[in-house]
């Protein structure tokens, strides 16, 4: 299950990894009430479940309540790649001096872990994994033995962060491993992980996917189901654990185990 950015940011703060305060709403009233609470300019972000929202127009700087309500106004209901944006996220405008690109991730071909960490974070960091994957260090992580700050400043080192916060980077990205591994999530990523002027570090964006096969122990992870996008049938499917997936058509193919239904589709087809 993928989370919205401001879910992430909930996993993020139980773990004692640094975010800019915030709150969400679906009003631009709303957005305006929490702006004004906050009293510093706010940055009012699309939540929904896809990358490049910036680019796409929904992240917006407001400086004032009046301008968190307009850029609020016209980020409700923008299409972001066939996501309408139904809530936004306003958050706490923090002054940023460089961006970084920090995740952990299930690594399945080479059956480990992996972290990636680069200095050239941001939003071009597509860019960057394309034209200078030397910049954008990957390395296995061993399950059993994990990520300790020792090793977390050896991963910030091999992004090339700069020396001045390797410190303070560590404590964050071996915090960002806690969330990966205690909320048995098969993503962490966090883009931008940010070096502020005085050199504190935030994370001021977060991509979490959660391993649903650990549902069984993770209770709390039940909130984050998103109701109003889940199709109502499949919803009383799982109500009854039952895995059900609807297709367009009039076959139904009732099997054991997904492999072997997509299969036994396709050869119906
Ligand atoms: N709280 C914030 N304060 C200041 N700048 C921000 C904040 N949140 C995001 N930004 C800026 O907006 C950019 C895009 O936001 P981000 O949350 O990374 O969305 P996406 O990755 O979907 O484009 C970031 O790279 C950062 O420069
Ligand atoms: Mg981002």
């Amino acid at each position: 299950m993928d989370l919205f950015e401001y879910q992430a940011k909930e996993l993020f703060a139980k773990h004692g990894v640094p975010t800019t305060p915030g709150r969400v709403t679906d009003t631009a009233a709303d957005a305006r009430a929490i702006a004004e609470e906050i009293g510093k300019p706010v940055m009012i972000k699309a939540q929904v479940k896809v990358g490049g929202r910036g680019k796409a127009g929904g992240v917006k700087y407001a400086a004032t309540p009046d301008d968190a309500q307009t850029h609020a106004e016209n980020i409700l209901g923008l299409d972001i790649k066939g996501h309408v944006v139904k809530r936004l996220l306003v958050a706490e405008a923090s002054d940023i001096a460089e961006e970084y690109y920090i995740s952990f991730l299930l690594d399945r071909s080479n059956r480990t872990y992996l972290a990636m960490c680069s200095v050239e974070g941001g939003m071009e960091i597509e860019e960057v994994a394309a034209t200078k994957p030397d910049r954008l260090a990957r390395i296995a992580v061993d399950a059993v033995k994990g990520v300790d700050v020792a090793f977390a400043r050896e991963i910030a080192e091999a992004g090339h962060l700069p020396a001045e916060v390797l410190d303070a980077a560590a404590v964050t990205i071996q915090k960002l491993w806690e969330v990966f591994i205690n909320e048995d999530a098969s993503l962490v990523e966090v883009n931008p992980l940010v070096r502020t002027p005085s050199d504190e570090i935030l994370a001021l964006d977060g991509k979490v996917t959660l391993d649903e096969n650990a549902d069984f122990r993770q209770p709390g992870h039940a909130e984050f189901a998103d109701r109003d996008a889940t199709d109502p049938l499949e919803l009383k499917a799982k109500e009854n654990d039952l895995n059900y997936v609807k297709l367009d058509g009039q076959v139904g193919i009732i099997g054991n185990g997904a492999g072997l239904v997509m299969s036994t589709l396709d050869v119906v087809a």
